[in-house]
C-alpha cells in the first residue's frame, strides 16, 4: 500500500476546505495510491460532503479516548464517525509540544480510536536534541512501546526537526528509522517532515517507507496532487 495524507493543521475553514476538496476531486490522482486529507474539526463535514463518492478519505487531526463526557474542547470517535470521518491523526508532535500530550495520552487515544473502528495515523519522532545525543532509537522505541499492530493502524515517523523546517531526513535516515520501528511493530509506515514534490519519489522509493504525511505542501491542490503522483 502507498498512502499520502495531507495534514492541514490549523489551516482552511469550511469554505476553503470545500473548495480544496472539490478541486482535489477533479485533480489527476494516480491509481494505487490511497489519498487522505485531515482538515481542522470545523471543516470535516464540508470535506466529507465534497469528497462523497470518491476514494479520498477524510481524517481528523486528533480524537479523545472516551465516547463522551466532561472533556471540554475534545471530540470522540463516534462523533467523528457520525460525520463520515474515516480516521484520525493521533500524537502529532505539535500536540506533544504545545498541548502536553504524553506517550500515555497518545496510547489511550490510539486504543480508543481503533476500538471504535477508526483508522489511525499515530505520529512519533525524535527532536533535534534527542538525535544529537544519539537517543533517536531509544525515543522511537519508547514511543511505540505500548502500541500493538492493528489492521487500521499506520505509524508516521516525523523527525521533529524536519517538520515545517525545509530540512528533510535523507532517504537513508528515514529508511533506517522505519526499519527500527518495523522490527518492533509491523504496520505500514509513513514518513513526514518537509515532504515536497521534489523529494517525495526518492523518499517513497525506500522499501520501509509506505507513504507520506504531508503538512505545508498539502495545502495547495496542485502541489499535493504532484506528491500523490510522485508516489505511484
Ligand atoms: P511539513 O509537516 O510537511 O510541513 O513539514 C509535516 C507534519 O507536521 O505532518
Amino acid at each position: 500500500m502507498t498512502l499520502i495524507a495531507g495534514n492541514w493543521k490549523m489551516f482552511k475553514g469550511p469554505g476553503e476546505a470545500g473548495a480544496f476538496c472539490r478541486a482535489l476531486r477533479a485533480a489527476d490522482l494516480p491509481d494505487g495510491v490511497d489519498v487522505v486529507v485531515a482538515p481542522p474539526f470545523v471543516s470535516l463535514a464540508e470535506a466529507v460532503q465534497a469528497l462523497a463518492g470518491t476514494e479520498i478519505g477524510v481524517f481528523a487531526q486528533n480524537c479523545h479516548w472516551e465516547e463522551e463526557g466532561a472533556f471540554t474542547g475534545e471530540v470522540s470517535a463516534p462523533m467523528l464517525q457520525e460525520l463520515g470521518v474515516y480516521g484520525t491523526i493521533v500524537g502529532h508532535s505539535e500536540r506533544r509540544q504545545w498541548f502536553g500530550e504524553t506517550d500515555a495520552i497518545v496510547t489511550r487515544r490510539v486504543h480508543h480510536c481503533l476500538e471504535f473502528g477508526l483508522h489511525v495515523i499515530a505520529c512519533i519522532g525524535e527532536t533535534a536534541e534527542e538525535r544529537d545525543k544519539g537517543a533517536t532509537h531509544q525515543v522511537l522505541r519508547r514511543q511505540v512501546a505500548s502500541l500493538e499492530p492493528d489492521p487500521n493502524l499506520v505509524i508516521a515517523y516525523e523527525p521533529v526537526w524536519a517538520i515545517g523546517t525545509g530540512k528533510t531526513a535523507t532517504p537513508a535516515m528515514a529508511q533506517e528509522a522505519h526499519e527500527t520501528i518495523k522490527d518492533l511493530i509491523d504496520v505500514p509506515m509513513l514518513y513526514g517532515g518537509s515532504v515536497k514534490p521534489e523529494n517525495a519519489a526518492e523518499l517513497l522509493a525506500q522499501p520501509a517507507i509506505d507513504g507520506a504525511l504531508v503538512g505545508g505542501a498539502s495545502l495547495d491542490v496542485d502541489t499535493f496532487a504532484a506528491i500523490c503522483r510522485a508516489a505511484s
